[in-house]
């Protein structure tokens, strides 16, 4: 098992790293450290630390700089601690032609966060993206693998939050369909 500090991976979320870096030739492990950080948000709590990103450096054997320089690119990885929902809002042009803004500024309200935020009871984190290519069925918003679109109207995104309020969701990585494939 692969350790730095106090962190790391499971067996089963190891197994799935090596299986990544076997996609490409020796010498060139980096290649596969955007998935290997997917692993790692979903194996420690839904965000990547410091700490998690020196680990996966340590397993390619890179600088820890190279993997912060990625995980600090895209908005898909969580710098900090974040709510049992993640909730990606697109926030690009046509989904504010559509309403955006007026869903975000509802979200704020309802969930009494400001963007980037999570709520007291740790339920909802609001994460205003770009464009999560559903630009057509706008205002919508993502939550894991799954778009919540035409959100519309007050009574649609009470019902929305109603069914997250109500579902069981867990973060291990073994459950991101997108980690099983390929
Ligand atoms: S502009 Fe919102 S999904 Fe493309």
């Amino acid at each position: 098992m692969t350790e730095t500090r106090e962190l790391k991976f499971s067996e089963a979320a190891m197994a799935e790293i090596q299986r990544y870096i076997s996609h490409y030739p020796e010498g060139r492990q980096k290649s596969a450290i955007l998935p290997i950080l997917h692993v790692a948000q979903a194996e420690f709590g839904g965000w990547v630390s410091p700490e998690a990103m020196d680990l996966v450096a340590s397993i390619l054997n890179i600088q820890p700089i190279e993997v912060y320089e990625v995980a600090t690119f895209y908005t898909m990885f969580n710098l900090k601690p974040v709510g049992k929902h993640v909730l990606e809002v697109c926030r690009t042009g046509p989904c504010c032609l559509r309403g955006a803004d007026q869903m975000i500024e509802l979200l704020k309200q309802k969930l009494n966060v400001e963007e980037g935020g999570t709520t007291a009871d740790g339920m909802f984190t609001l994460k205003p993206v770009e464009c999560l290519a559903s630009c057509g069925t706008g205002p919508m918003l993502q939550v894991r693998e799954k778009f919540y679109e035409n959100l519309d109207s007050e009574e649609r995104l009470d019902q929305f939050l109603e069914t997250l309020r109500n579902s069981e969701v867990e973060t291990p990585y073994h459950q991101l369909s997108d980690l099983k494939k390929d």
